[in-house]
């Protein structure tokens, strides 16, 4: 049976501003894993200048370039070393400077990632630390509990697993160091213990960093992804928690080591730093908050521009709660007067045709929710490989995996390599055109299939509709814009929403929807069937119209 969409027409969603960021669509790339120029089998910052023209003609905005500082490589590179060098791995500063250039001339911003909440366990600051030299107070010691202080000082997790504590060695007093049993202080870690805490009271901290990003700044990139951005700040006196399983928490409720009041301070200098250069470079807040409107809070006028909305990338492929999160996202950010971002996926969570339900079906939705999103007005990001399709890897042998989290955590799932493995460019040749030496983690054989030679110019395909969609969202530029969306009435189990002369229609079920049909085709992740004066949609797809 068929239901009418309703005629209300859509409110018009006049464009704010012309600020590039409140409806910039964003590619991120994982450096490790985008384009291997020099043959080690890890991606790096020559092989993305020269992938560059495939983000052109997507039709990006800007790209966002997680971290290619010098680095251990703990934790992919979110463990640094140096924040001013370019890790050889990844290449030579000239290189970073060689590709923002080159970003520029196409067209394209560059975000880059900044990682203030730890250094690694190899800065300069921290083996100072331990050698027991003023920099202690740049991180977080303190002595243990115990009759010996041989237990933590507090009960504070690890995100990846395990005490958020390590106990160090005691300094000998000559730059040297006992062994840590020897009774030594304990370091803070909401990481891995290689990504000691920074203590954000100490001001040499917070000017290290305004130079750091002033660093960046004068290098001529457009902004930052700050990691952790709602980590920096801890409650006074560091409380227990009294609660096991703390990572389960994370973005439900605020923890005394996330989400505190005080960050805001610090996002609110990094603003003024921001402004003070020209051409719109922003900071795009990683924030875990437990609701929209704590989220809000890091994109007030005089803080972030953006933070990333990870309600909507939690959220299950269900018309109800989908809505209910839009609906949400949208007020709060409305209500600060700032863009709501979207996103499906990123480097951190099973890529999103396979949350959505593995094999076809997965598939078929992570098409329908890309075009979904990209109808939302607001900033989308994209994450590489996302245009292509590629699902998780489930099948990594564990000896070739790297994440930290699969090595501390127990009984967690959620590691993190499985959709980090290098995308494939090439059908054929060595890891399908990633790099001419293999890959860092072992890519699917059935890649060669998904990969960008394989999609091009093939009508339907996952590559092309993103192309086309990109496209009309700028040939459309209504379509990002407002702070809000029309919702039409329409059958069960299908999301109507329109904007200024213009409707998405996404039926989330596992079977054709009859319709009227309501305007001109633009777009469609599926193959819309037309009858008299009807259109069927497929199941889970999502169509573009003009209304
Ligand atoms: C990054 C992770 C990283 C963590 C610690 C995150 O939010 O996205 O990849 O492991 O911060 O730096």
């Amino acid at each position: 049976m068929t239901q009418e969409l309703s005629t209300t027409a859509p409110e018009h969603l006049p464009r704010q501003r012309g600020d590039w960021w409140r409806d910039a669509v964003i590619y991120q790339v994982y450096v490790r894993s985008f384009a291997d120029s020099d043959g080690d089998g890890i991606g790096d910052l020559r092989g993305i200048r020269e992938r560059l023209p495939h983000l052109a003609g997507l039709g990006v905005d800007a790209v966002w370039i997680t971290p290619f500082y010098a680095s251990p490589q703990a934790d992919g590179g979110y463990d640094v070393a140096d924040y001013r060098a370019v890790d050889p791995l990844f290449g030579k500063l000239s290189d970073a400077d060689d590709l923002v250039r080159e970003a520029h001339r196409l067209g394209l911003r560059v975000i880059v990632d900044i990682v203030p909440n730890h250094t690694s366990d190899q800065h300069p600051w921290f083996l100072a630390a331990l050698a027991g030299g003023p920099e202690r107070a740049y991180y977080h010691f303190r002595p243990g509990k115990g009759a010996n202080g041989e237990l933590p000082p507090n009960d504070w997790e690890s995100v990846f697993g395990g005490p958020a504590w390590t106990r160090a060695a005691v300094p000998d007093g000559d730059g040297g160091t006992s062994q840590p049993e020897a009774g030594g202080e304990w370091y803070l870690h909401l990481f891995a213990p290689e990504q000691p805490d920074l203590n954000w009271e100490h001001p040499a901290v917070s000017e290290e960093f305004a130079s750091v990003l002033r660093f960046w700044l004068d290098l001529g990139v457009d902004g930052f992804r700050i990691d952790v951005a709602h980590g920096m700040v801890k409650a006074d006196g560091m409380p227990d928690i009294g609660l096991r399983e703390q990572a389960k928490m994370i973005g439900a409720q605020v923890l005394p080591f996330f989400d505190q009041d005080g960050v805001h301070e610090i996002h609110r200098s990094w603003r003024r730093l921001l402004d003070g250069y020209e051409g719109e470079r922003i900071g795009v807040a990683e924030a875990w908050a437990p609701t929209a409107e704590r989220l809000a809070l890091y994109v007030r006028p005089d803080e972030m521009h953006q933070a990333f909305n990870f309600q909507f990338l939690r959220c299950p492929w269900d018309p109800d709660r989908m809505r209910e999160v839009i609906d949400a996202s949208l007020a709060a950010t409305a209500s600060v007067g700032a863009p709501t971002t979207w996103v499906l996926s990123n480097h951190d969570v099973v890529r999103h045709p396979t949350r959505y339900g593995d094999g076809p079906a997965g598939l078929r939705r992570a098409r329908a929710a890309a075009l979904l999103m990209l109808a939302l007005p607001g900033s989308a990001y994209i994450y590489q490989g996302e245009e292509l399709g590629l699902p998780e890897v489930t099948d990594l042998p564990d000896e070739v995996r790297q994440d930290p989290s699969f090595f501390r955590a127990e009984g967690q799932d959620g590691f993190r390599d499985g959709c980090r493995v290098p995308i494939p460019w090439t059908r054929s040749g060595s890891s399908h055109g990633f790099g001419s030496a293999g890959s860092w983690l072992p890519q699917p054989d059935s890649w060669g299939e998904l990969s960008v030679e394989a999609q091009t110019g093939v009508p339907g395909s996952t590559l092309e509709l993103y192309r086309a969609a990109l496209a009309v969202r700028r040939e459309h530029p209504g379509l990002g814009a407002g702070d809000a969306v029309t919702w039409l009435d329409a059958p069960e189990g299908v999301l109507a929403l329109a904007r200024d002369g213009f409707l998405c229609t996404t039926n989330t079920t596992g079977t054709e929807v009859e319709l009227p049909v309501p305007g001109t085709v633009l777009l469609s992740s599926g193959a819309p069937g037309f009858g008299d004066g009807t259109v069927r949609l497929p199941a889970d797809s999502s169509t573009w119209w003009a209304i």
